[in-house]
This record gives C-alpha cells, sequence and structure tokens, in this order.
C-alpha cells in the first residue's frame, strides 16, 4: 500500500478488505482504489481524490453517476417496496420498452447478471435446436459460466478450434462442447460452422469484440451462414447494448441476431440483465408453449427487480432523447483522435482501437489493423500497464481494458483527460528514453 497516497481512512479499509476479501478485492479491480462516490462524470476516493470517470462501474453508467431522474426514481421506488418475486409494472414496462428499441427481440427474460443472460441464450438456442455445441470466438466475452469461460483470454493460444478453459474448477468434458473460432475471419468460421453443423445449437459472439470492431461484412455473413444452417446466431450485447445505438450493435452495425444478452446499461447501474430474442425461441421459458421436453426452467430471485426496473427505465428515456448519442459519440471521437495524435507525435508506435463510446490504445508495432485477439497480443503488456499507471495518477479512471465514454462527459472532462495524456506520454518518453 502506498501510504502517501491513500488516506488513513481508505488505509484501513484496504487492511480490512485484505484480511477479509480474496486477494483484497470484489475480484474486479485491484484492492488499492476505494470508490467513496460519484456524481456525472466524476468519481471520488476514501482519501477525497477526484477522478474523470472512464469506468463507468465497468459500463451501466452511461448517463452518468447519480443522475437526478434515476435518482428521483429509485428513491421513489424504494419507498414502495424493493422486491417482490412476481411481475410488477416497471419491470413489464422496461421489457416493453426493450421490444421496441431492440430489433431481435420479440420477447425477454429478466435475469440479474450479463453472465446468466449468456448462459441461457446459449441454453435456449439448445433447447431450441437440441443440440449441444456452442461457436464462439478466441477472444470473446460472455460472462463466467463455465461455457463461456473458454478461450477468453488463452496466454498460449492453442490449435482452433480447441477450447482452452480460461479458468480453474471447470469439468474437463465442457471444453468438448465449444467450437472456438477467430472472429473476423468468416472463411475460417465458415469451414468449422460447415464442420459441426450437426452437432452446433449456436453461434455467440460479441458483435463489438472487446474493442474490436467487426470487420465490414462480416456480421452480415455471420448471419448469412448461421441462417443457411438453421444454427441460432446470438449477440451478446452486455457491452454494447443501448451503448453503440439506442437498438444496440445490431442497429449501429445493421445486423439482426436470433437472440441476444442484454445488461449493464439496462439495469442503470443495478443488478438486471435479460435474454432477448425471437419468440420462436423464447418460446422455451414457456411451458405451456413447448411442453415438458423442450421446457427451460429458468427462476431468479431478483429477476425484473422493480428498482433496478425504474433504474433502467429512466436511463432508457434519457439515452431517447434527441441527441444523447451524437453527444456520447462526439465526446468519443474527440478523445480518440486526439489520443491518436498525441501518441503520432510522441512515437509511440500504438494504435487506438474501439467505437467512441468504448475505446481503448493498443500498443503495438503492427500497423496493420487489428482485428483479433491474435492480433491483441501483439500489444506490449509492460508498457499498457505503466500508461495506465501514469494515467490513473494524473486522476483517469479506467479498466486496464478499455475506457468508456458517458453522455455525462463534457468539454471540460475531455481538456483534463488530453492534458493528463499530454503528461503520462511525456514521463513515458523520459523513461522510454532512459532504456
Ligand atoms: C460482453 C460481455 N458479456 C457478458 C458480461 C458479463 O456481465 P456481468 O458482469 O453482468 O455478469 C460482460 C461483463 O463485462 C461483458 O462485457
Amino acid at each position: 500500500m502506498d501510504t502517501a497516497l491513500h488516506s488513513p481512512a481508505e488505509q484501513a479499509l484496504i487492511a480490512t478488505a485484505e484480511r477479509v476479501l480474496p486477494a483484497g478485492s470484489f475480484g474486479n479491480m485491484p484492492g488499492d482504489l476505494v470508490i467513496r462516490e460519484g456524481r456525472g462524470s466524476r468519481v471520488w476516493d476514501e482519501s477525497g481524490r477526484e477522478y474523470v470517470d472512464f469506468l463507468l462501474g465497468s459500463g451501466p453508467m452511461l448517463v452518468g453517476h447519480a443522475h437526478p431522474e434515476v435518482t428521483a426514481a429509485v428513491q421513489a421506488q424504494v419507498a414502495l417496496g424493493t422486491t417482490f418475486f412476481a411481475n410488477n409494472r416497471h419491470g413489464i414496462r422496461l421489457a416493453e420498452a426493450i421490444v421496441a428499441a431492440v430489433p431481435c427481440a420479440e420477447q425477454i427474460r429478466f435475469v440479474s447478471t450479463g453472465s446468466e443472460a449468456d448462459l441461457y441464450a446459449m441454453r435456449a438456442a439448445r433447447a431450441y435446436t437440441k443440440r449441444d455445441k456452442i461457436l464462439k470466438f478466441e477472444g470473446g466475452y460472455h460472462g463466467m459460466s463455465d461455457y463461456s469461460l473458454m478461450s477468453l483470454a488463452p496466454k498460449r493460444p492453442g490449435n482452433l478450434p480447441r477450447a482452452i478453459p480460461d479458468s480453474a474448477g471447470i469439468p474437463a468434458s465442457v471444453r468438448d462442447e465449444m467450437v472456438i473460432a477467430p472472429f473476423n475471419d468468416i472463411d475460417a468460421t465458415a469451414g468449422l460452422v460447415r464442420e459441426h453443423k450437426s452437432a452446433l445449437a449456436a453461434v455467440i459472439v460479441e458483435p463489438f469484440q472487446r474493442i474490436i470492431p467487426p470487420t465490414p461484412g462480416f456480421l452480415a455473413d455471420l448471419r448469412t451462414l448461421t441462417a443457411e444452417h438453421g444454427i441460432p446466431l446470438i449477440f451478446d450485447e452486455v457491452v454494447t447494448g443501448f451503448r453503440l445505438a439506442y437498438g444496440g450493435a445490431q442497429e449501429y452495425y445493421g445486423v439482426t441476431p436470433d437472440l441476444c444478452s442484454l445488461g449493464k446499461v439496462i439495469g442503470g447501474g443495478f443488478p438486471l440483465a435479460a435474454i432477448a430474442g425471437k419468440a420462436e425461441i423464447m418460446a422455451h421459458f414457456d411451458q405451456a408453449k413447448v411442453g415438458d421436453d423442450g421446457f427451460l426452467k429458468q427462476i431468479g430471485t431478483l429477476s425484473g427487480n422493480p428498482v433496478a426496473a425504474v433504474a433502467g427505465l429512466a436511463c432508457l428515456e434519457i439515452l431517447h432523447r434527441p441527441g444523447a448519442y451524437e453527444t456520447i459519440f462526439k465526446t468519443g471521437r474527440a478523445l480518440m483522435q486526439s489520443l491518436d495524435e498525441k501518441l503520432k507525435r510522441a512515437g509511440i508506435p500504438a494504435q487506438v482501437l474501439g467505437e467512441p463510446p468504448c475505446f481503448d490504445v493498443v500498443f503495438t508495432t503492427t500497423t496493420a489493423p487489428i482485428r483479433n485477439y491474435r492480433d491483441m497480443l501483439t500489444a506490449d503488456p509492460a508498457l499498457t500497464r505503466r500508461f495506465n499507471a501514469l494515467v490513473r495518477e494524473r486522476g483517469i479512471l479506467k479498466s486496464e481494458q478499455k475506457y468508456y465514454v458517458s453522455l455525462a462527459h463534457t468539454p471540460d472532462d475531455v481538456r483534463v483527460t488530453q492534458d493528463a495524456w499530454d503528461d503520462a506520454i511525456e514521463q513515458l518518453t523520459k523513461e522510454r528514453s532512459r532504456g
């Protein structure tokens, strides 16, 4: 612990966390940062240090922290009861709003986390097709289930399509149910789909994989390929839903899957996620429609939670107003362009990669476009860690992987961030010249 950086109160919290939490943390971020509060585009730690926040709670806070309209909606609902298990009007209205917004969504089922949404989307596809295998892409993130934690981040990627588990504790048999393909490579994917078509229950993809955009035509070709073979296509829209556009990546890239998972933004900062898709597949959540054999049992204590639903509805209402996405994209574009220019000017080999609401710098000497997980492995991990640390020291909060841009970020936040980048790049340049 750096005692120069932390107040005695924060030091005490960090010490307690180290005693009672494995690795001293909730598992998401290092335990040396304890956030006290957030408002708009800024957060403060327990030592009172202020940050321009590009972590956004790992994405949900797209309209900013403690937005007055979200807070008012939540406060009103808290006084009326916080969870009922039974249907409630706010969850029903949120489902209606999602069905109206998201192209593939004819019906939806609520769960509490994106991990669950992905797990049930894959299960629904299995129930529908009566097949077992799932094709996913190397480097694609679909939460924490046994099936999803395959070839997310293999340190030594093996021969595709063999899956490599990302975690201890996953039954060995699960890897045989997963087929791994390279993102943005339609020929390799088509070969695998043809080879496994009689066993494939679904193809699941992050349409915008981490920070890698799809190459032109890739998603459309994937749509055609899966449709040709009667294999449901699942878009994981936990990150992209209501972020790349109001209708998510499927609206933004113009390709409609059969099913999608949603999370983060739709819960407005509360635990709420969803599986959405074609009524024919969603029917497997309805025993009366599909009978005992086809029925997918799915129950969750907090599903459709009314507090989360009112928060989500308030966020969606704000995002639906004219100009919301233009503002987010304008901020993100300004940030991406200036980071790129600054790194070029400093002669630091790098690519700024992503879409304006979600991007990062990849420190690589490769000048060819980064198209998949293996291309990302050309990045210099030490340089990435150092730049992130320098930026953090200068009051910019982000995850190790990405900058999330919000509607609450202002031109002043952009200026503060640009100054922090200038300073961090200057320091990095000095350190690199010292070798
Ligand atoms: C693309 C994607 N899918 C699924 C998840 C899992 O969501 P959750 O953390 O809510 O379980 C995440 C989380 O970051 C994600 O980025």
